[in-house]
Formats: C-alpha cells, sequence, structure tokens
C-alpha cells in the first residue's frame, strides 16, 4: 500500500484515471466524443500543456492567457472557469506531480462539413499525466540531448496552440529514426524552434533566441527564461539564428513547460561547444530550482 499522498496520487491514475469532458468529471473509459467533433474531423482545435506541482501550477495565469489567445485567434467561445476545473481535475487525480492537459475543440457539427455555425457549443476536455518534478532534481541529473534540423513545414500561424500537429510528430520521429532526441525546425535559413519547444543558444556568455513572432509558439518557460536573466544580469537578444550560428555556439538548450530546460549537445552529428552541459545552462537551471521552491512556497502564480 503507498504511504505517502503522492503514492497514492499516482496509484488512483494508474487504476482509474477522471477526467473533464464538458462540465463533468468522469473516469477516462466513461469519456465519449462525437466522431462529427470538429476537433477529430479536421483538427478544429487548440490546447494547453500545464505543469501542476503538488497541486501548484506553474505559470497557470500565462497558460490560460495563451489558451485565451489561441481560442481567440480561432474564434472558439468558452465560458469555462479553468481555474475551478482544473484545480477539481488535479485533486480527482490524486494531487501530486502532474502535467494537466487540456483542449477545446469547435464542438459537434454533427456531420463533416468545412463550414461551421458560430453558435457551436465547444468540446472541452482535459486530462491528467504523471510527470517528474525536473526542478527538485539537480543539474547533474539532466542529460544533455541531441538533435537534427529539419525543413520547418508548418503554417504561419505557430503562435496558436493548435491540435493540427502533423508536421511536429513526423520531424521527431524522424530524429529518433536517425538516432536524436528532438529536430529543430529551420524555415528561411532561420531556425524557428523544436518540434515541441523552444530554442535557445549561448555565444560567449550572451544568450540568443529567436525572437517572438507568428512562426514560433510564445513559450511560458522561454519567457521564464528571459525574465530570470532579466533580473540576474545576463545578456540576452532576441534574433534571427541561422545554421551556421547554431552550429558555432557555445551552447544550445531547448525548454518546454513538461521537460524544463534541457542542453544540447549535439546537432545534426556536429558537437556543440565541448559537449557538455555549458555553464550558463548550469546557472539558468539553478535559478530555476530557486524560483520553483518559491513557487511552492506560494509566490510568484498568483492568478490577479
Ligand atoms: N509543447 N514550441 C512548441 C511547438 C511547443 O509545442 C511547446 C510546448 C513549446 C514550449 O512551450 P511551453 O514552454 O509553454 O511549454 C514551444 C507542449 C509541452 C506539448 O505540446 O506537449
Amino acid at each position: 500500500m503507498p504511504t505517502s499522498y503522492e503514492g497514492v496520487g499516482i496509484l488512483i491514475l494508474k487504476t482509474m484515471q477522471t477526467v473533464y469532458l464538458n462540465g463533468q468529471l468522469l473516469p477516462a473509459n466513461e469519456a465519449k466524443v462525437s466522431v462529427f467533433d470538429r476537433g477529430f474531423l479536421f483538427g478544429d482545435s487548440v490546447y494547453e500543456v500545464i505543469p501542476f506541482y503538488q497541486g501548484v501550477g506553474f505559470r497557470l495565469k500565462e497558460h490560460l492567457e495563451r489558451l485565451n489567445h489561441s481560442l481567440r485567434a480561432i474564434r472558439i467561445k468558452s465560458d469555462t472557469n479553468w481555474e475551478k476545473v482544473l484545480t477539481q481535475l488535479v485533486e480527482a487525480n490524486g494531487g501530486g506531480n502532474l502535467s494537466v492537459y487540456l483542449q477545446v475543440t469547435r464542438g459537434d457539427a454533427g456531420k463533416r462539413s468545412h463550414a461551421y455555425a458560430d453558435t457551436m457549443e465547444p468540446t472541452v476536455f482535459a486530462c491528467c499525466s504523471e510527470i517528474k518534478d525536473i526542478w527538485q532534481a539537480g543539474a547533474e541529473d539532466i542529460k544533455p540531448i541531441k538533435a537534427v534540423v529539419s525543413e520547418d513545414l508548418r503554417w504561419h500561424r505557430c503562435d496558436i496552440k493548435s491540435t493540427c500537429l502533423l508536421p511536429n510528430i513526423l520531424v521527431l520521429q524522424q530524429a529518433k529514426d536517425q538516432g536524436a532526441d528532438e529536430a529543430l525546425f529551420s524555415r528561411d535559413e532561420r531556425l524557428t524552434e523544436g518540434s515541441a519547444c523552444n530554442l535557445f543558444l549561448v555565444k560567449r556568455g550572451v544568450l540568443f533566441t529567436p525572437k517572438r513572432s507568428s512562426e514560433i509558439l510564445g513559450g511560458i518557460t522561454r519567457q521564464l527564461i528571459l525574465e530570470l536573466a532579466d533580473e540576474h544580469g545576463i545578456q540576452y537578444q532576441e534574433m534571427d539564428i541561422d545554421y551556421e550560428r547554431l552550429l558555432m555556439a557555445d551552447e544550445v538548450w531547448v525548454c518546454s513547460s513538461t521537460r524544463g530546460i534541457i542542453p544540447v549537445t549535439e546537432v545534426d552529428g556536429n558537437r556543440i561547444g565541448d559537449g557538455l552541459k555549458g555553464p550558463l545552462w548550469i546557472k539558468m537551471f539553478e535559478l530555476f530550482t530557486v524560483y520553483q521552491r518559491e513557487l511552492m512556497a506560494g509566490e510568484h502564480n498568483k492568478l490577479s
């Protein structure tokens, strides 16, 4: 029998996950969505992924702002009280360290038709999966990864967190086939981001990242890295990064809510810097760890 609260949470998830669907919390195997749902037929939907550590949402306000941005951009209206729904969902799944996935589709049209009526009722779904609290780990526990560069074949609204992820899935699979862990997108000779992460590089102690535009997702982790850099006097620049600059970097990192900040020590078979985790990565990882401890103590992350 599990003795800790966290253990109980994990047991509940493994046996009977509770999900949220259209106003109800229910066991995953009882949650049903129509075959005419536009999310299923067209990928007509947006999503978010939000880590919760011991019941505390990581930058929840920022994630919900981005969700609202995505919803507005594709003209879906939802009056869901997200804070309430997500808190109940996390509690129903035992608290602990969970990644919450939420998805809002344009809804069930009752038939397949490209055009839609503005009056449609959206489908709102959320579920959890277990995650490690990466910030409780030491920098020495984080394993560097290898990446490959692939052509960015996505549309020009990558700022919308759309569920149309076919290009992202295909490049990641190609990367895995080549023995790498992540794919970096390149569009018009400029690196944009990874298949599910943002991109940073370090040259002579300065941090560089592609500037925010409709060609990349405005990552919550990316934003926090820039805020921490500001606060701690780390110089940074948001600018175009080409392939040569990437290979000549002293350090390359990728970042996301679920994986944190990960050092990339090889790109297309070329060693980055000295092939080890870089000093600025170690510093940023530590700053994140401190931020995370403060978050758990009730600082940051206020919704108001
Ligand atoms: N994806 N860019 C892309 C294309 C992403 O899919 C993600 C995250 C990010 C990083 O954003 P953030 O720091 O807000 O997590 C950048 C999530 C984790 C996913 O699709 O599962």
